[in-house]
């Protein structure tokens, strides 16, 4: 189980690099990703919420064929229309927002041994994609927000997030 860090920790807002070599280390880490992610009850977990500024995500829906290893993933094509779903992040937890995005994404990406893969997704795996995909450019769902929403909603985490901490101390 790997430590997930959390709103405001530099590390979710640093530049990422691409993996060069794919070999056990990596994939040893894309498989603590998804343990992390399974326990944490979460469907996307991105390398900078595990403190590695790599592009690197991991997504299990939960649903066949959606628990998939992006590597230097690139996303090629998205639909026209943006639709709302409602957004959270093991990062920000507790809350959550209906984010505005494409319904439809073309990405291509290289699975944990290299061999490239491109994909089309709709629905839920769509979603995640692009959530994960902005982690990699040190952007969140919240900057997606417009201000006044944004700044509800993360004053809500931060009194939840004290909260926790208070508990934490007794
Ligand atoms: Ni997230």
């Amino acid at each position: 189980m790997l430590d997930i860090f959390k709103y405001g920790d530099e590390v979710l807002r640093e530049a990422t690099s691409e993996v060069d070599k794919f070999d056990d280390s990596l994939s040893i880490l894309l498989d603590a990703m998804f343990e992390t992610l399974e326990e944490a009850d979460g469907v996307g977990l991105a390398g900078p919420q595990v403190g590695v500024s790599k592009r690197i995500f991991v997504v299990d829906t939960r649903r066949p064929g959606e628990r998939i290893a992006f590597v230097n993933p690139q996303i090629l094509e998205t639909s026209d229309d943006s639709v709302p779903y409602e957004e959270g992040c093991l990062s920000i937890p507790g809350v959550y927002h209906d984010v505005m995005r494409p319904s439809r994404v073309v990405v291509r990406a290289r699975d944990k041994e290299g061999k490239a893969f491109t994909l089309e997704a709709e629905g839920l795996l769509a979603r995640v994609i692009q959530h994960e995909y902005d982690h990699l450019e040190g952007r969140l769902f919240t900057d997606r927000l417009e201000k006044g929403e944004r700044e509800k909603l993360l004053a809500r985490y931060e009194k939840q997030a004290s909260k926790a901490r208070r508990k934490g101390r007794k």
